[in-house]
């Protein structure tokens, strides 16, 4: 195996508290093993100019364990195998363009930290012959084969927090409150800040809801004596007979921008139980603040095991967390798939046992 000497490191995808932990890790632990850092800007952008790129060193990324956002900058698109893209040496097929950079900026790896969009274009360029390791990063936390991606519980603690705020204002109204939370076609924050936070309702994509099941609920509430009611929504949660609301529907290289739900909900609950009733949607302020410390420990753990992995030659891989360790998994086996929420998950179930109605 060739030593690695130099790595390239890149965010992609959708910010989530957290990756300034990762690089921060990656590029410590490399350099304590007498490896180099590039910091790619823009996700696989990075690759395309030398311009695009900066040596990281240790102080480059003292202070940033506790940041938000991502100091290397990231893009939200589609899959760019077959794109064309300008450069400064004329037009190149982006795939083509990335490859030859990568070999020409002298990196021997490279660190790729996304979600399943970043995760799967990886893979591709490691099938293309670029030695790569991926973390997985989403609020989501909708990729397999990770009990659990870095940003997901601050979005949650952010999320309970908004329910907590929202429960005294909707009591003291009598109120019925809608908070619609991220999470694309998986309800795992609706789930977890829902029951953290105390929801009457949680409706997900999971299970497609009777919104009349809901009202009953809540109406049931009403009777005895609990005057106002929390539901919480996530944005890809759709009635029985209806489907997802879009804010915006897919383009060329975007994927389709969820929400519209709580709305939706709120309009129908208020007909339906003759309520008061209002809707928050939570949307980006879930991606936004300092990681929480576990959020901090797990990126930390990702990080210093993606330089572990490079330094062993165990390529195609991404870092997991499988409690309490961190392993490898092949990304062939977890790229092109969505983790969603199973009827038969333990906090689920709680739920219901709680009397807690998911509109089924
Ligand atoms: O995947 C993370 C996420 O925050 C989703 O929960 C949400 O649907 C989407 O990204 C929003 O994307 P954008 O930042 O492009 O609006």
């Amino acid at each position: 195996m060739t030593p690695i000497k130099r790595i390239g490191i890149l965010t992609g995808g959708g910010d989530a508290p957290g990756l300034n932990a990762v690089i921060r890790a990656v590029v410590k632990s490399a350099w304590n093993s007498g490896i180099g850092c590039v910091g790619l800007e823009d996700s696989y952008d990075g690759l395309l100019e030398f311009d695009r790129s900066r040596i990281l060193a240790p102080r480059d990324v003292t202070g940033i364990l506790r940041l938000g956002g991502t100091i290397l900058g990231t893009i939200n698109r589609g899959n760019p195998f077959e794109s064309m893209i300008a450069t400064s040496d004329g037009q190149k097929v982006y795939a083509e363009r990335v490859i030859d950079m990568f070999n020409k900026m002298g990196l021997d790896a490279l660190v790729a930290i996304g979600g399943d969009g970043t995760l799967a274009i990886g893979h591709e360029f490691w099938l293309r012959g670029i030695p790569l390791v991926g973390v997985p990063k989403t609020i989501d936390n909708d990729i397999v084969g990770t009990t659990n991606c870095f940003g997901f519980d601050t979005a949650v603690a952010f999320a309970t927090d908004a329910i907590d705020r929202l429960h005294t204002t909707a009591e003291a109204h009598h109120r019925i409150m809608v908070v619609e939370v991220m999470g694309r076609n998986a309800g795992w924050i609706a789930l977890y800040a829902g029951v953290a936070g105390g929801a009457d309702a949680i409706l997900i994509p999971e299970i497609p809801f009777d919104i009349e099941i809901v009202a009953e609920r809540l109406r049931a509430r009403d009777k005895w004596g609990a005057k106002f009611s929390i539901v919480v929504v996530a944005e890809g949660a759709f009635p029985k007979d209806g489907k997802t609301t879009l804010l915006e529907a897919a383009g060329i290289g975007r994927v389709e921008r969820l929400g519209g739900i709580g709305a939706q909900t709120c309009e129908a609950l208020a007909t339906l139980t003759g309520k008061e009733t209002r809707s928050v949607v939570l949307g980006h302020l879930q991606r936004g603040g300092a990681p929480t410390s576990f959020d901090r420990a797990l990126a930390t753990r990702f990080g210093g095991k993606a330089v572990e992995l490079i330094r062993q030659g165990q390529f195609g891989t991404m870092v997991a967390f499988a409690p309490p360790d961190i392993i490898a998994r092949p990304l062939a086996d977890v790229v092109g798939k969505t983790k969603t929420v199973p009827m038969d998950s333990d906090l689920l179930l709680t739920a219901r046992a709680l009397g807690v109605t998911f509109g089924d």
